[in-house]
């Protein structure tokens, strides 16, 4: 098996691919819109809003912000994800290149997003409360961080251990289990003659967890959601756990 990692972890190698965005092609601009539009009616900032979306990927979510006429900046670690993204900017959207641990100097937002499970990949808390404290900081005071991650209870419960998946040309296998805390996926796959594997690692994380980092950020929970329509959380139903913390 062919691992290209170089040494790197596994979230800077995986994300920065192209592979990584054929398997979650179904993660789109459409999902995006529809969550965006929930999100923005519930949490209805005033117009002049100032906007962050931290780990943005290719900027599906903070695009659509900025279409919706809001003052967006996005950031995420992937050069790739973030050179992708430069292509949409204008006066009201910038995107730039940060680690989530490192703390944002100047701008403060009124609301700060982590959307779609961009947080849980570090092997130490250290760096899961250095990222929400950071996150925190970049509020305004009465900002709100909304924070998407997967109902681990969920996700854990209902896992499939062993899976194929074709997207377009490519067929991943992909193999889950539970280790140590974490939820991890392995992707194999051949491309062209050549063998990859890559995997993610995801701590397995609850609200109590989440709250105790909120606690230590100094904000506050006012909401949790379970799904992109901002329907009520179920442990054992609900897809997402969508928390919105007041600072
Ligand atoms: C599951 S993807 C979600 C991307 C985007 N939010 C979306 O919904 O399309 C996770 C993102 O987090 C980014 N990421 C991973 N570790 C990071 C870190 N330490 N700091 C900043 N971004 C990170 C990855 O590069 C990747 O783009």
């Amino acid at each position: 098996m062919e691992e290209i990692l170089d040494n790197k972890n596994w979230f800077e190698a995986w994300f920065d691919t192209p592979y990584y965005h054929l398997l979650y092609k179904n993660r789109n601009a459409k999902e995006a819109s529809f969550f965006i539009n929930n999100l923005i009616d519930y949490l209805s900032p005033p117009e002049n809003a100032f906007l962050l979306d931290a780990c943005c990927g290719k900027g599906r979510h903070a695009l659509y912000m900025n279409q919706l006429g809001f003052s967006v900046d996005a950031f995420d670690l992937s050069a790739n994800n973030i050179k992708h993204a430069k292509q949409y900017e204008n006066n009201k959207l910038y995107f730039f290149e940060n680690d989530i641990r490192q703390p944002l100097n100047q701008q403060k937002y009124n609301i700060v997003f982590n959307l779609f499970t961009s947080f849980g990949y570090f092997d130490n808390e250290e760096d899961n409360i250095q990222s929400i404290k950071a996150l925190s900081d970049s509020l305004k005071q009465e900002g709100v961080l909304v924070i998407d991650f997967l109902n681990a209870q969920k996700a854990i419960e209902t896992m499939v251990s062993k899976e194929e998946k074709k997207v377009d040309d490519l067929t991943f296998k992909i193999k889950r289990k539970v280790k140590d805390g974490f939820i991890v996926k392995q992707i194999s796959f051949e491309d062209n003659g050549r063998k990859f594997s890559f995997e993610e690692k995801v701590k397995a994380l609850y609200q109590k967890d989440f709250i105790n980092y909120f606690n230590l950020a100094r904000l506050k929970l006012i909401k949790v959601a379970g799904d992109y329509q901002l329907n009520d959380f179920d442990i054992h139903l609900s897809d997402r756990l969508i928390l919105f913390a007041k600072k």
